[in-house]
């Protein structure tokens, strides 16, 4: 036999032998495994625009989830699902939130507001309107979490809560173009629509300087 096919003989059978000792190995452990455990449920009870609403969820949901795939409120978008881009941000309690970063389970008890909840397409709150006028959003998708932010942002204002850029944080922070634009610097346009967006903010602060 040339000493090249018994090479190959060689290495075919060194092959074939690991390939039985890796089948011995692993099958019982593959036959052996368990099931799957179900996913832990939960009960959660929550105000979701003034109204309650309890669910019974896998207690890996997240609020974002929550609101679109279980109260069909599918107003609150999902950019990044990473708490990147400020798409899902939500109200909870007032505070704004990327409800893609919360667990539904967190909220039990809790007062959430989504863009469904701000205003009604006959009743536009403030800043929905303001949006509308100052043509604030071209595709719209970052549009509910903006008009969501900015709501947070001008009641943080409101209470006196300061940011990154206030000269003075015991001082009243205002509503200034650097205010506004640092405190919604979170929310991501991809559109590019950012000055029209700060035009209808700033409106609403009633601050006309603070707009771009
Ligand atoms: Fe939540 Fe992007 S989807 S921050
Ligand atoms: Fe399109 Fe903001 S309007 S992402």
């Amino acid at each position: 036999m040339p000493q090249s096919s018994a090479f190959e003989l060689s290495r075919r059978g060194v092959l074939a032998g690991s390939a039985a000792t890796v089948a011995a190995t692993v099958a019982p452990e593959v036959a052996k495994a368990a099931p799957a455990a179900p996913a832990p449920q939960a009960a959660v009870s929550f105000k979701v625009n003034g109204r309650t609403r309890k669910l019974q969820l896998d207690t890996r949901t997240t609020l974002l989830d929550a609101l679109r795939d279980h109260l069909q409120l599918t107003g609150t978008k999902k950019g990044c699902d990473h708490g990147q881009c400020g798409a899902c941000t939500v109200l909870v309690n007032g505070e704004r939130i990327n409800a893609c970063l919360s667990l539904a389970v967190m909220h039990h008890g809790d007062a959430v507001t989504t863009i469904e909840g701000l205003g009604t397409p006959d009743d536009l709150h403030p800043l929905q309107a303001a949006f509308v006028k100052h043509d604030g959003y071209q595709c719209g998708y970052c549009t509910p979490g903006q008009i969501c932010s900015a709501a947070g942002v001008l009641d943080e204002i409101a209470r006196g809560v300061p940011s990154h850029v206030s000269d003075d944080i015991t001082a009243a922070p205002g509503a200034s173009n650097m205010e506004l634009r640092e405190r919604m610097s979170g929310n991501l346009c991809r559109c590019g629509a950012y000055s029209n967006i700060a035009e209808a903010i700033a409106e609403v602060a009633g601050n006309p300087r603070a707009r771009a």
